[in-house]
């Protein structure tokens, strides 16, 4: 895909990873609408990605909980923007625990934000796109290799995950780009905000801005996959 001009709505901008992405983006002729939850971060988006004398991105609040708001936000950016050439939806939440102690509102919540939200978000893009359009979303390097006392949020990824694989196939045909970025620990304090249990000891994580930028490589690329490749580095699958 060419990023020079490409209209991208970015769901979850307000994360740290969400955030670099934005700025990667806007770094490569972008032009972004922008979608999260927390209003306070979604203005120091916006304000990072506003020109010197231009106006600011689109944006949008939206809840993952609000499915039905989740899956409004790809036909509200193609209006703010004047069409779509891709959407990235983001959002995620750690959980940690073993499994037979996780309560069942815990995994409501990890699978809405990890799975529900970002499905409904993508589901809701694919008719708005063309040939050469692109989808894409953040699931881990867990989804390949299951770890314990993350079963649940694990299980989320994977959810996520295999959804992007299944609609890769079916989108082929239209030449609509899936890409499901399996993402290594990352340096953005993830885990610390998990929305239940305490993260094990966890290896020193890759800085979000190298991670950001793998990212938009690949979706530039047209990369169907990417994960942690030799050297510390990142390496991408064919769509
Ligand atoms: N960090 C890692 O080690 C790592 C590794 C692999 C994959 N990932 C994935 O990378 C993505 C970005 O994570 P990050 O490291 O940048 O963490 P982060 O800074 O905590 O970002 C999490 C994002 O999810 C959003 N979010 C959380 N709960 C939400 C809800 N109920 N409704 C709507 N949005 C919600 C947050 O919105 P607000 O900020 O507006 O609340 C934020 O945009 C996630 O999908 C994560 O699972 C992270």
């Amino acid at each position: 895909m060419r990023l020079d001009g490409a209209h991208v709505l970015v769901a979850g901008a307000t994360g740290v990873l969400g955030t670099a992405v934005c700025t990667a983006l806007h770094g490569r002729g972008a032009r972004l609408a922008v979608a999260g939850r927390n209003p306070h971060r979604l203005a120091g988006v916006t304000g990072a990605l506003t020109p010197d004398g231009g106006g600011p991105p689109p944006s949008r609040a939206f809840d993952a909980y609000d499915l039905s708001g989740c899956g409004a936000l790809p036909s509200w950016a193609a209006a703010e923007l004047g069409g779509l050439d891709a959407v990235l939806a983001l959002p995620g939440v750690a959980g940690f625990g073993a499994a037979a102690e996780t309560e069942d509102a815990v995994a409501e919540h990890l699978f809405t934000v990890n799975a529900l939200c970002p499905l409904a978000v993508l589901r809701a893009a694919l008719p708005l796109l063309g040939r050469g359009g692109a989808i894409g979303a953040v699931s881990g390097v867990l989804v390949e290799r299951a770890q314990p006392s993350m079963a649940d949020y694990g299980a989320a990824k994977a959810a996520l995950s295999h959804w992007l694989t299944a609609v890769r196939t079916e989108e082929r045909r239209r030449g609509v780009q899936v890409l499901d970025a399996r993402l290594p620990h990352l340096d953005t304090g993830f885990a610390g905000r998990a929305v239940a249990g305490t993260p094990p000891a966890l290896p020193a994580g890759v800085p979000a801005e190298a991670a950001a930028d793998a990212v938009v490589d690949a979706l530039a690329d047209g990369a169907g996959v990417l994960g942690p490749g030799p050297g510390g580095g990142f390496a991408t699958r064919p769509r």
